[in-house]
């Protein structure tokens, strides 16, 4: 039972060695863990039989030794293999946990030395406590096994990283469906280009056919001169998008584009004043003068 910690010590620190590789090492970091791990799997193999030998030989020896001596092969029996102990009465699991010695045993266990009459007892460790401690040895290797070895588990910065991470994915569906909360009353004007990109997508798509690829205007009205049937504010726009203007051709667009799609083309058509496309369609509406910019 002596010789099994010294071989969980050893183990621990070969196991431990294996996951501080040189990062700039030729072998991944995961191999030479692999590799660590055979190497002390097989170190404690050879330590086991190492021990298990060595035990064979001296039984042998004590037998040969005790033969030449005249004892009778019993008593040999008797010596190397004595019977064991009769178990003492079960006592109650409190005395087992604190180790206790009943009064009658205490003279066994004074220790030699002696101060002006006091003496010492020499109780064993309380059992309770070595459980503990031996349960710490085992959550030991648990831990070492779980973080370091097989990676199994996070350790405080990688924990922190894959919160962030999660807080990052939150954030950007929080986002979209605050974005997606906007309307008529809301909408605001901005240059973000990538607002404007994913309305130019949308209007290439769905708008193009009616007001032309530049907006120069087809069946639809021109979207990038002054003038304007309808308003040339974004909350104007939006509104237009959002219903349509049903008598006169232009579809609503709120069952086919998400609010977040009407704000972005809106900011693109926005943005696309004073472009002067070619084949510009003639002017239809009253002269408007908002094209003001919000982030400017
Ligand atoms: C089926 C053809 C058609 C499609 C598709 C279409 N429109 Fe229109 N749009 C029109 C017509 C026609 C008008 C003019 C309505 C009027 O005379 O009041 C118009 C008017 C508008 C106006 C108002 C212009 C002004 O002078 O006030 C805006 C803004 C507009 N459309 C944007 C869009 C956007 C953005 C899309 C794509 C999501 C789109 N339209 C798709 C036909 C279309």
């Amino acid at each position: 039972m002596k010789y099994h910690s010294s071989i969980l010590l050893f183990g621990l620190l070969f196991i431990a060695a294996p996951s501080q590789a040189a990062d700039d090492s030729l072998i991944s970091g995961k191999l030479m863990d692999y590799i660590g791990l055979g190497a002390v799997a097989f170190l404690l193999l050879l330590v086991v039989t190492a021990l298990f030998v060595l035990l064979r030989t001296i039984k042998l020896f004590t037998r040969a030794i005790l033969r030449s001596e005249g004892v009778t092969e019993e008593e040999i029996e008797l010596k190397l293999d004595p019977p064991k102990a009769t178990p003492k009465p079960k006592g109650d699991v409190w005395i087992k946990l604190m180790s206790l010695r009943p009064l009658s045993e205490e003279k066994d266990m004074i220790m030699e030395h002696e101060y002006d009459g006091i003496q010492e007892l020499d109780n064993p460790t309380p059992a309770w406590f070595m459980y503990l401690f031996y349960g710490t040895i085992i959550f030991g290797i648990g831990y070492l096994l779980n973080y370091h070895v097989f990676h199994t588990g996070q350790l405080q910065y990688q924990e922190y990283q894959t919160e962030v991470k999660q807080a990052d994915i939150a954030k950007q569906a929080f986002l979209s469906k605050s974005a997606n909360r906007v309307d008529e009353n809301n909408v605001k004007l901005v240059s973000d280009p990538a607002v404007l990109a994913s309305g130019k997508a949308i209007f290439i798509q769905t708008c193009a056919p009616c007001h032309g690829e530049h907006a120069q205007g087809v069946v639809g009205p021109n979207l990038t001169d002054d003038y304007w049937l309808h308003g040339n504010k974004i909350a104007d726009l939006f509104k237009t998008i959002k219903y349509g203007v049903a008598a006169k051709g232009m579809p609503t667009w709120e069952k086919q584009l998400s609010p977040k799609q009407i704000a972005d083309v809106s900011n693109y058509v926005k943005s696309l004043h004073d472009t002067h496309p070619a084949g510009a369609k003639e002017p239809q509406g009253t002269k408007e003068t908002d094209d003001k910019l919000a982030s400017k």
